[in-house]
């Protein structure tokens, strides 16, 4: 029968039919399955049939339409997802997005390095509270009640009878640490500190400090000179000196201010030592006998030497920042300035 080996003709078109491509696949369909296809043609013929062969052709049709279906829906799917596939992969060569990278802060960057040069002459590191007692922040410290010195220090205290308060100084660790350790220890004491003061360029009321203390036998004054020369040098440069300015701290006799020359200049006189070739980085001195009585450590054996430095204020030397409110504004246009790699 004519109809019947026609339809196999196309039967065998369609299992062999290879569309390469969409397009090619929408030719595919639009020859075999479109409204005026092929297999639409070959339905027509069915009314032409004997009534006897209408159920065999009938299967033939039906098994044309499926091989057509078939190829038609397995190749759609394969274009279709080779097309997406395509267009999801990753360019390999291309250049990598960059993360805009935060940089540290610059009061961390010189606290870490404050820390780090002591670190390497055997200092560790100890912390302790913000919220301060009396005896911690000033009547340990050979400050008791009354003492005209407390007035150096504007407090913020937290209860009426004023014995709680926010430590004024990170000399009160150094009680914390006398008190719990036997000598020797030799630690630095970074932190925050607190005072009721009016914020300008040149003071804040929070503000950062590195106290030190060594306590050993036999420490002497010559000792606290080359620790703070050591120290000098290692965060301004070699060429640094240091000179010592008698001055007066309740909790060390005697007590001294510590000058550097001025890094800048090399000392000839210059805006960043207002011309004198000198700038101050802190105080220190020997541990007040007394303040050793108070923690309870044998005055006869031992002796020990004290520094408190502020951290603003060797960051602003170092940095040359003439503007201490910078620090707690956190505009990203100044912070990104430092380098964190100090
Ligand atoms: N505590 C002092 C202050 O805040 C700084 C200081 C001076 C600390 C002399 C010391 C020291 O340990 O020996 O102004």
């Amino acid at each position: 029968m004519e109809s019947f080996e026609k339809a196999n003709a196309i039967l065998a078109e369609i299992i062999n039919a290879a569309p390469g491509n969409a397009d090619e696949l929408e030719q595919f369909r639009i020859k075999y399955l479109g409204t005026k296809g092929v297999l639409k043609e070959l339905f027509g013929a069915m009314g032409t049939l004997p009534n006897e062969r209408k159920k065999e052709y009938g299967q033939l049709m039906n098994s044309l339409k499926t091989a057509a279906e078939g190829k038609l829906e397995t190749l759609k799917e394969l274009y279709a997802g080779s097309k997406t596939k395509a267009t999801q992969m990753p360019d390999l060569t291309a250049p990598a997005y960059t993360l805009p990278l935060g940089t540290r802060h610059p009061l961390s960057v010189i606290r870490n390095k404050m820390v780090e040069i002591f670190s390497r002459i055997g200092f560790a590191v100890a912390e302790g509270p913000e919220i301060e007692d009396d005896w911690h922040n000033f009547t340990a410290l050979n400050l008791p009640q009354d003492h005209p010195a407390r007035d150096m220090q504007d407090t913020f205290f937290l209860t009426e009878d004023k014995n709680l308060m926010l430590r004024t100084h990170t000399s009160s660790v150094q009680i914390r640490v006398m008190e719990n350790e036997k000598p020797p220890m030799r630690y630095v004491f970074p932190g925050r500190v607190f005072r009721n003061e009016t914020i300008t360029a040149r003071a804040h009321c929070t503000f950062h400090q590195v106290e030190g203390l060594y306590i050993d036998e036999d420490v002497s004054f010559a000792d606290l000179k080359q620790t703070m020369l050591y120290f000098a040098q290692e965060m301004f440069g070699r060429n640094v000196e240091v000179r010592f300015r008698p001055s007066f701290f309740p909790f060390t006799e005697p007590s001294a201010e510590i000058d550097i020359s001025c890094f800048v200049c090399g000392g000839k006189g210059c805006p960043v030592c207002k011309y004198s070739g000198w700038v101050e980085i802190g105080g220190c001195g020997m541990v007040d006998p007394a303040v050793m009585d108070n923690c309870k450590i044998d005055t006869k054996k031992y002796s020990g030497f004290a520094f408190g430095m502020g951290i603003e204020r060797i960051t602003m030397l170092k940095y040359q920042i003439n503007d201490l409110r910078l620090f707690f504004e956190n505009d990203v246009r100044f912070l990104q300035q430092f380098d964190s790699a100090l």
